[in-house]
């Protein structure tokens, strides 16, 4: 090789290693520059931790072919069709008054909002204050039967209870443990200043509700056991002991759900017509259940939670209707 050729290869080297290193250098402030932008954590948002995913419910098709499968669906069919099986005339035992599971628990426990059971399998065995034990899932269905359905409780081991709970495990299989997705259970409205009206909730009734359910409150059947528009309070209704005869329960879930099938999206009534209607239900006569062994530490009563006595000297008639604000403020811890 010629001096002149051995200077050109040195140079094309050099100029190959310079090229080389730039880019490496520009690679490194292009990861610098980059990487405070991202994700923590893979699948973690950069921004607005606290944004929650709306519950998305199982689809029923994909209920797998096999016994448990067929006990997931008898559980289905439980929910949405109780009066058929266990109502007054039920085919399998007569211990409840008539109405469906799925009449509060809307499209079987799958509707945002609608009372669903998205966070059932992920939050039991828990802790009831109601009750004061720790409570299962059959135990929870159980405690339905005997109060919102005013009825009899279904023995453990028995084919209907397995099948309820297996479905209830069902529609919350998605839901990673110890947690409640967005639009889960029943919606907490923004509580009034001043006590409910049922007057006022009257004429939100007779104006939004009657139509379906009889200007009487009581309902109106169609052929065969099941309600067409379930009875609001009368012998048909549910007892004294349900969850939904709290006041916060009731607008809760009339707010996001009634007349019926209004959404998140198409709601109609305004928070004050809800907490109104509701105070008016929940004035009618219904059912009574022996409410001797619930609360057994008096303390953890929920504000609205109508029957005495109380750890605090807030009236029966104020824990009923409101305003709970005053209530809900002395219960915080000083
Ligand atoms: C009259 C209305 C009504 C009927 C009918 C009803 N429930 Fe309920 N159910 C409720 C209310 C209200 C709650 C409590 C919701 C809350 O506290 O936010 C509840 C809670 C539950 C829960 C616990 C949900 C949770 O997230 O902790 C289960 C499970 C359940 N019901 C099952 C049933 C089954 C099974 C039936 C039929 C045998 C039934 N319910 C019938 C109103 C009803
Ligand atoms: C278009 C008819 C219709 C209208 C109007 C309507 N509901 Fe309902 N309501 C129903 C049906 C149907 C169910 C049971 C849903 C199911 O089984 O899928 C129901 C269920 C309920 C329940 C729970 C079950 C029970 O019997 O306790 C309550 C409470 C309720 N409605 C209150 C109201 C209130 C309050 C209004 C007026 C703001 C209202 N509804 C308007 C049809 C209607």
């Amino acid at each position: 090789m010629r001096n002149e050729d051995r200077v050109l290869v040195n140079v094309a080297r050099l100029t190959v290693w310079s090229v080389s290193l730039c880019l490496l250098l520009m690679g490194f402030m292009l990861v610098i520059v980059w990487l405070p932008g991202q994700p923590t954590e893979p699948g973690l948002p950069a921004t607005d931790p606290v944004a929650k995913q709306l519950w998305s419910p199982p689809d029923s098709t994909g209920i797998p072919d096999t016994p448990e499968g067929d006990l997931i669906r008898y559980g289905r069919e439980l929910v949405a069709h109780t009066a058929v099986y266990l109502g007054p005339s039920g085919t399998v035992a007569p211990i409840s008054n008539g109405m469906n599971c799925q009449n509060c628990h809307l499209k079987a426990g799958k509707k945002i909002w609608g009372n669903n059971y998205s966070a059932v399998a992920s939050t039991y065995p828990k802790f009831r204050a109601r009750s004061g034990t720790i409570e299962t899932i059959e135990r929870r269905v159980n405690d339905c039967l005997e109060r919102s359905l005013n009825g009899k409780a279904l023995e453990e081991g028995s084919r209907e209870l397995d099948a309820f709970v297996a479905y209830i495990r069902w529609v919350g299989k998605d839901v990673p443990e110890h947690t409640a997705p967005e639009g889960c259970g029943i919606k907490d409205l923004p509580l009034l200043k001043k006590p409910a009206d049922p007057e006022r909730g009257k004429v939100v009734f007779v104006a939004h509700c009657a139509r379906c359910h009889g200007e009487d409150g009581q309902g109106m059947r169609k052929e065969g056991p099941e309600w067409l528009y379930p009875p609001l309070w009368g012998p048909g209704s549910f007892n004294t002991g349900a969850g939904i005869y709290r006041l916060s329960r009731m607008a809760g879930y009339i707010k996001m759900n009634m007349p019926n099938g209004v959404r998140a999206d198409s709601i109609v009534l305004s928070d004050e017509e809800a907490w109104n209607v509701a105070a008016f239900i929940i004035s009618q006569p219904r059912p009574q259940k022996d409410l001797a062994g619930d609360w057994p530490d008096i303390s953890t009563k929920p504000f609205d939670y109508p029957f005495g006595p109380y750890a605090d000297a807030f009236s029966e008639v104020q824990h009923k209707l409101g305003p709970f604000g005053p209530i809900v403020a002395a219960k915080e811890p000083k």
